[in-house]
Formats: structure tokens, sequence, C-alpha cells
């Protein structure tokens, strides 16, 4: 049987209006619907995707600087309030065998955490110490040796030090676990190649709120497009022209 775990998200009334409650495309948000196996979430640098999906990593239960759902460690807990005023409106009948939460800020800490953790938690995450690996590397080798079954699976800028070609392999990898595993994912990204994953939803968070947009509207994916388009665009970016 197939459909997402994670079918909704409801927000409760927030209780003041300051962090993470004056953010607008937070304090706007509808309900969520996840109705794909894979949802992006896009938008501009600080208007919320983080803090969003922070707080949804949390109050699924996952540790807030990112890992398994087992992982319980901490270094410095900076996330918001924000996920004690969310609701998931769960399946009833599907279960998930496992997760795991990428979150930007901390890859750095969790290699190194998962470096101290001796030998058969280091098998399960690739056979070798991460530290030994470079930025994408970590992350690729983390994701492709570890995560093999159906699970729920919150990305935060998962494109961060990954090659075009291991973006491409990050996403044969995705496609293996929602399409053949019936695994749910939900990425926050800047890049135009993650985000061309066929039949994905896409939400663009803004200071209007949050709309479902189609991969040819995404402002990032028409920027592409102008820059590799045009050899003069940046000189003309100069130029004030
Ligand atoms: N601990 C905090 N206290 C106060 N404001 C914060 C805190 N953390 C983030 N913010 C602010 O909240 C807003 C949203 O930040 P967030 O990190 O969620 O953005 P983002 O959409 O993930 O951006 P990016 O694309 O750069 O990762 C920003 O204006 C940021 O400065
Ligand atoms: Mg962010």
């Amino acid at each position: 049987m197939r459909g997402n775990y994670i079918r909704s998200i409801r927000f409760q009334e927030f209780p003041h209006h300051k962090y993470p409650f004056n953010i607008k495309a937070i304090t706007t948000l509808p309900e969520i619907e996840f109705t794909t196996p894979v949802t992006f979430l896009v938008g501009d640098n600080g208007v919320g995707k983080s803090t969003l999906i922070e707080a949804i990593a949390v109050a699924y239960g996952f540790n807030p600087e990112g890992g398994s759902l087992h992982l319980q460690f901490e270094t410095h807990a900076t996330h918001s309030e924000l996920y004690q005023y969310l609701t998931f409106v769960r399946n009833a009948v599907l279960k998930p065998k496992d997760g795991f939460f990428l979150r930007s800020e901390s890859m750095y800490n969790l290699t190194s955490t998962l470096s101290q953790m001796g030998d058969e938690t280091l098998e399960n995450y690739g056979g070798s110490s991460l530290d030994a690996y470079s930025h994408g590397e970590s992350f690729l080798t983390l994701f492709m040796n570890h995560i093999n079954d159906n699970g729920f699976y919150i990305l935060d800028e998962p494109e961060s030090g990954l090659s075009p070609e291991a973006q491409m392999a990050l996403m044969v990898k995705i496609h293996e676990l929602a399409e053949v595993k019936g695994s749910q994912f939900f990425i926050a990204t800047h890049s135009p190649i993650l985000l061309s994953y066929p039949g994905a939803t896409i939400i663009q968070l803004s200071e209007q709120g949050a709309q479902l947009v189609d991969y040819d509207s995404v402002g990032f994916v028409q920027l592409y497009r102008r820059i590799m388009n045009d050899s003069d665009y940046i000189q003309r970016l100069f130029n004030n022209d």
C-alpha cells in the first residue's frame, strides 16, 4: 500500500509575535498538505524554510541537530519553539521503519558525533570515519550507506557541497526510497537540479505566504536559465544595465 506517513500539518494559534512567530511566510501558512512522495520547500534566503523544517523535524521526534530517529545527542540547541504549535495528520495504516533529518547548519556536528561513537555505529554509516570525507562526500556516504528503508526523510539543503553528478546520484537514491520503498521526503532546496525531481510538489514560501508552484515558475530556476543562456548576463549586472 502506498501513501504518505504524514498527510498534512496543521498549525495551532501562535502565542506571541516574536521569533519565530514574526516570520510572515510561517504565520500566514495554511495547512501543509503532502500529496506526493517528494515535497520541496523553496524561497529566498531568510524567508523561513529552515525554521519551518526544523520545527517539523523536532515535532516528529528527530534530534534538533539532525540524524536518524534513534540518535540522541546535544551540542548547541538553536531550534525555535514553533514545533510545539504543529499538529500532524498521520496515515492511520502506514508506519515508517526509518527516518533521517539533515539539518543544514549541523552536518559537521552530526558527523563528528558519529565519528566519536565506536565502530558499530560507523559500520552503519559507511564503515569509516566521516571526518575523513569532504563536506559533500560525508553526507552522500552517510545517506547512500545508512538509508535503505521506507521512512520519513527531512532534508535541509542536501545539495550543499554536492557536485551536479553527486546531486543526481542523490536523486536516484531518493527515487529508489520513494518509489520502491514508499518513503516520504520533505526537502528545502536552492538547487534547480534537485527541484527537477519528476512529479514532486513544490511549496514556495514568500512574504505573501505559501504557494504551490510549478518548476518553471520558481524564481531561481528562471534565473539559472537566464544566466546560462546569456553569456553577457552577469556583465550587464556589473554595468547596472
Ligand atoms: N534564533 C533566531 N532568533 C531570531 N531570529 C532568527 C533566529 N533564527 C533565524 N532567525 C530569523 O528567521 C528568519 C528565517 O530564517 P531561516 O533560517 O528559517 O531562513 P531560510 O529560509 O532557511 O533561509 P536560507 O535559504 O538562507 O537557509 C531569518 O530572518 C532569520 O534571521
Ligand atoms: Mg535555511
